[in-house]
């Protein structure tokens, strides 16, 4: 694939909007680092950042968006929330909160979660792209998996350049470390340390921030998050009597990932599906998933939904 290269001008960012609403990928500066974006309300362009980045496991990502009042239509709000976001959006800090009633966001960046993670960047150029994009953006940093997070359009392109529709070059990023993530679902928290300083957080609230210990910062902590509270049985051809079947490609079951056998449809398709098949109460017996590409991820998390429980 050709990637475009782009400016901050009205030109290029409505041409970099116009991709994302399409379902391609951009990378975006923000003041903390490269994201590479994908609008969140479409489940494919989300499989498809995983795809790009190589990411062995779906980690839920944080969503972006141009202003409070668009986060107010995602998300649960509250008093905490509205006094963090009042103190420091736009700016380097990433709030989780329970997702909203009818949140459009897809069930792949949240990764079947009940909460979401959500920032306002302070980049100017960022929240107009977000502006002129008219949905939510999930990003995570622009780097293959593995690799250093982007602070510079370089970086970007040495790692995807030629994988992803566009990068919008808007010069070095001014913070250069991640987001700091705050999770106000119980007590405020600190998920992440990153770009906002702790003290500064606590200042504002007026108390201590409880520390992580929760925070999803690697693959395998994802374990004791989303899985059904059915038994969950993979590599099956057949469902046996009793059991719910998850087909794939030329195995329709029940209710099928895709019937295709396409894996970024099937990879957009993977948490509703099993939110849908628990909500029967029967045992869900998965149809084999090939391990190539995206298939890496779905079944790993396939194998931490079929794994004993704690
Ligand atoms: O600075 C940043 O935050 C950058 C730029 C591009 O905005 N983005 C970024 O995204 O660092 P990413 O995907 O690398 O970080 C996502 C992290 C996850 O690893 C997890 O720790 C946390 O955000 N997270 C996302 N959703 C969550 C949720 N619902 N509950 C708890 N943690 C969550
Ligand atoms: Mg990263």
């Amino acid at each position: 694939m050709d990637t475009q290269l782009l400016t901050a001008s009205e030109t290029d960012i409505a041409k970099a909007a116009a991709l994302l609403r399409a379902g391609e990928l951009i990378a975006f500066p923000t003041e903390t680092v490269y994201g590479l974006g994908a609008d969140a309300t479409n489940g494919a362009a989300v499989a498809a950042i995983y795809e790009t980045k190589g990411r062995p496991s779906f980690n839920p990502l944080i969503v972006h968006v141009p202003d409070i009042a668009s986060a107010q239509n995602l998300v649960i709000w509250s008093d905490e929330a509205d006094r963090l976001a009042k103190s420091f959006w736009p700016g380097p800090l990433t709030l989780v909160l329970p997702s909203a009633e009818g949140c459009t966001v897809a069930g792949l960046v949240t990764a079947g979660l009940p909460s979401l993670a959500i920032r306002v960047p302070a980049s100017a150029t960022a929240r107009r792209l977000l502006q002129a994009t008219g949905r939510p953006i999930a990003a995570p940093s622009a780097n293959p998996s593995g690799r250093i997070s982007p602070t510079s359009a370089q970086h970007v392109r040495d790692g995807l350049g030629g994988k992803i529709a566009a990068i919008l070059d808007d010069g070095p990023c001014t913070v250069g470390l991640e987001s700091t993530i705050v999770g106000l679902t119980e007590s405020p928290r600190l998920l992440r340390p990153g770009g906002l300083p702790q003290g500064a957080i606590e200042a504002a609230l007026g108390g201590p921030l409880a520390m992580a210990g929760t925070a999803i910062t690697a693959p395998g902590q994802l374990t004791s998050h989303y899985a059904p509270s059915a038994k969950v049985r993979l590599n099956a051809d057949t469902a046996a009597s009793g059991e719910m079947h998850l087909g794939f490609g030329p195995i329709t079951g029940d209710l099928t990932l895709s019937n295709t056998g396409d894996l970024r449809e099937a990879a957009a398709n993977l948490f509703g599906a099993l939110h849908e098949l628990d909500k029967t109460g029967k045992p869900i017996a998965v149809a084999p998933i090939p391990m190539t590409g995206l298939g890496a991820a779905i079944n790993d998390r396939l194998t931490r939904a079929a794994a004993p429980r704690e």
